[in-house]
């Protein structure tokens, strides 16, 4: 393939990512959107493969069979509820491999064709540093996305990590690694600076991502997301590949946009977030030992309590999806509908694990959009809601968040359920939320708890109606 079609084809392609994040931004084009994406990567793939700088082309192959195989495996057998440790997983990926592919570019150099000895060493400067800075944010990203795997898969603890003088040891990082680049591009590249630089991004990365608590996870995930896009967009520039330039950039950009929206949701400081949770105070009452008595009622009171309703909400979180309850969930909606009951729904932005989790699940069981509101449009409607149905949500209906400013969670807004006639929450036990803070929800005189699988309850519930 000639050049000049090889930058043709990446016009196409990054047209097609472009396509690609207009379509995913609404869930009604969600999959074209998916399908442009898919597109764009099959271009690029073919265009770079076949494209004049190619060599080995069998190894390229070889290696994507392998690593493709390996990707559908595990795509195919994660859980949706599992999505946001196999997101971080991959984002470890793309840093480890702006990381490999800056040391190769400093070790192996690509050829400049300029005439002037000025702008031959202009161009060698340009390239160390992006050689330094590529290093830098893909061991950053690979380290911290390692950490956030950790976290969310429970075999690291979710509260945020403490050592004293936190804030002076990111400081003292992000200084000697200024210095080191500096030592770096004057001496014309030192594979010395370049190992400890690495060594230093590494325990940042470790250090930034450990250092953020549970309740803010969600920003993590959606952050590194954006340092990946970074550190693919350096990995382009050391590879003088525009495409991957333009589409790091577009991933960068918009993990960036994405982390400040759930920063406003979750009023949480954007700045404090990225920054390894700089300026937080530490809470004190994150303990989750229960504060009062709670009620219970059995499946059967519930349908009759949905009948006698005129208006009634659900209010869906990360319980829905480990029980897969959303299919009888769109069953009850569907009968309270047809006895002319009004039903909605109402979503909070860091419900579940991944954004847009509960969005996702209703719009597969075929929930339909128009009664889905977001929790900004229907916070004010709860006061006149009979019944309030929170199926397998915690931190983000707990009243803590509002009353108790030393809660882990505390300024993080919430779905006001306590404000309606009756709230029955579903889950299994007593236990605490993702944040591992106790839920004074439980124990209000208008809630009672429905315990039990959510999933077997809602069937129950769907029978009885
Ligand atoms: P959580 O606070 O995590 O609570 C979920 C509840 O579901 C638990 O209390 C659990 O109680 C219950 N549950 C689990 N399995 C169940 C089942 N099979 N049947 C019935 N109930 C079940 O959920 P949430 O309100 O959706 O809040 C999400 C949390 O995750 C927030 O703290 C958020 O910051 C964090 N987070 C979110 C994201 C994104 S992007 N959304 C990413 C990472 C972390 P039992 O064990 O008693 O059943």
């Amino acid at each position: 393939m000639s050049e000049g079609l090889t930058q043709a084809a990446y016009i196409v392609a990054a047209l097609f990512f472009i396509l690609s994040l207009a379509g995913l931004s609404k869930q009604e084009s969600a999959r074209t959107g998916n399908y442009f994406g898919i597109a764009g990567m099959a271009i690029a793939l073919i265009a770079t493969i076949f494209g004049p700088d190619a060599q080995g082309i069998a190894w390229i192959i070889v290696a994507m069979v392998i690593g493709g195989g390996i990707g559908i495996y595990y795509a195919k057998r994660v859980e949706m509820t599992e999505m946001p440790e196999l997101v971080a997983v991959l984002h470890s990926f793309v840093g480890l491999a702006a990381v490999l592919v800056g040391y190769n570019s400093f070790i192996d150099p690509p050829a400049v064709n300029l005439a002037n000895p000025a702008e031959i060493h202009a161009a060698h400067v340009i390239h160390m540093v992006e050689v330094f800075l590529g290093v830098f944010i893909g061991a950053v990203t690979f380290t911290g996305s390692i950490v956030a795997f950790g976290k969310l898969r429970g075999i690291i603890s979710s509260s945020a990590l403490n050592i004293p003088h936190k804030h002076k040891w990111n400081l003292a990082a992000i200084l000697v690694s200024t210095a080191l680049m500096i030592y770096f591009v004057k001496a014309d590249g030192s594979m010395f600076a370049l190992i400890v630089m690495t060594l230093i991004a590494f325990a940042f990365g470790c250090h930034l991502v450990a250092s953020i608590g549970g309740a803010d996870m969600p920003v993590v995930v959606s952050m590194l997301n954006s340092y990946s896009g970074w550190a693919a967009a350096a990995a382009g520039f050391m590879l003088a590949n525009d495409l991957l330039i333009v589409t790091g950039a577009l991933v960068g950009s918009s993990g960036a946009i994405l982390s400040y929206i759930m920063c406003k949701a979750m009023n949480r400081s954007f700045i404090s977030v990225i920054a390894g949770g700089f300026g937080q105070t530490v809470s004190v009452s994150s303990d989750g030992e229960e504060e009062g008595e709670h009620r219970e009622v059995s499946a059967e009171d519930v349908a009759e309590m949905l009948k006698d309703s005129r208006s009634v909400i659900i209010t869906p979180g990360y319980g829905m999806a480990v029980a897969q309850a959303q299919y009888p969930v769109h069953e009850i909606t569907e009968k309270l509908r047809a006895k002319g009951i009004d039903v909605r729904f109402g979503i909070h932005p860091v419900a579940g694990r991944l954004p847009g989790h509960m969005n996702v699940l209703l719009a597969e069981a075929k929930v339909p959009y128009d009664i889905v509101l977001e929790m900004d449009e229907i916070n004010e409607d709860f006061p006149e809601t009979d019944t309030v149905l929170v199926i397998g949500a915690n931190d983000t209906v707990n009243p803590a968040a509002m009353e108790d400013p030393n809660s882990p969670i505390a300024g993080m807004p919430v779905l006001e359920v306590w404000n309606a006639k009756n709230v029955i929450v579903f889950k299994r036990s007593m236990n605490t939320g993702y944040a591992g803070v106790q839920n004074p929800l439980f124990f209000k005189e208008n809630t009672a708890m429905l315990f039990g699988d959510a999933k077997a309850s809602v069937d129950a519930i769907s029978k009885a109606i």
